[in-house]
């Protein structure tokens, strides 16, 4: 795949399939391969939480909110969950550095036909309980991860600039996204 094309395959999934479990070394080749990614002074404070246990992920799963924008959806129901999560944290906030970490893992699970969901409404207190996770660490992001079940289609943006994205009746998420000429100053 080429790199404008891996771009347009990394859509947030949030529907996955189940009997494809992920594997320890998918998810070790991910974080091992966001090691190398810029930070600012390049301090690499960032740490990952690799969840792959089935029990584990169940444990998880409560304290996220799915699609916000899809209002009568709950999230992805059994059998189409995520069959793994990276959590990333560290001591202080490192907004722009989670950014970078977390988008180079999506491109390359997309490169590696595995699906992700960025999550940033999540219960952060609740998931550093669950997990036991040091006081003095925060809680950034969920990657929600898996094989994915779901079609994704990009839109342009409509007249109204509405940018919500939607889900047809034939289950397709579609998900609008402006035109060059419009994100240019
Ligand atoms: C920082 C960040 C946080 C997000 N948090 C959530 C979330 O908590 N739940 C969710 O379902 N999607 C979440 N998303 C996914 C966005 O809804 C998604 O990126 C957006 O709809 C555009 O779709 P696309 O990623 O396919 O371009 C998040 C995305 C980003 C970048």
């Amino acid at each position: 795949m080429d790199f404008a094309e891996l771009v347009k395959t990394a859509r947030t999934i949030r529907r996955f399939d189940e009997s494809k479990p992920l594997i320890e070394r998918d998810m070790m080749a991910l974080v091992d391969m966001v090691r190398l990614v810029p930070c600012g002074a390049n301090a690499q404070t960032l740490r990952y939480k690799i969840i792959l246990d089935k029990s584990e992920r169940g444990r998880l799963f409560p304290n996220l909110a799915w699609a916000g924008a899809l209002k009568d959806w709950d999230g992805p129901a059994e059998g189409e969950r995520p069959t793994g999560y990276i959590i990333i944290l560290s001591e202080k906030n490192m907004g722009l550095d989670t950014g970078i970490a977390a988008q180079t893992i999506q491109l390359a699970a997309a490169d590696m036909g595995i699906g992700t969901c960025m999550m940033g409404a999540i219960q952060r207190d609740k998931i550093k309980e669950v997990f036991s996770i040091p006081e003095n660490m925060q809680v950034h992001l969920v990657l929600a991860l898996g094989r994915p079940v779901e079609t994704v289609v990009i839109e342009p943006m409509p007249e109204s600039g509405a940018f919500s994205y939607w889900r047809s009746e034939d289950g397709v998420h579609h998900v609008p996204k402006r035109a060059l000429e419009d994100i240019l100053l």
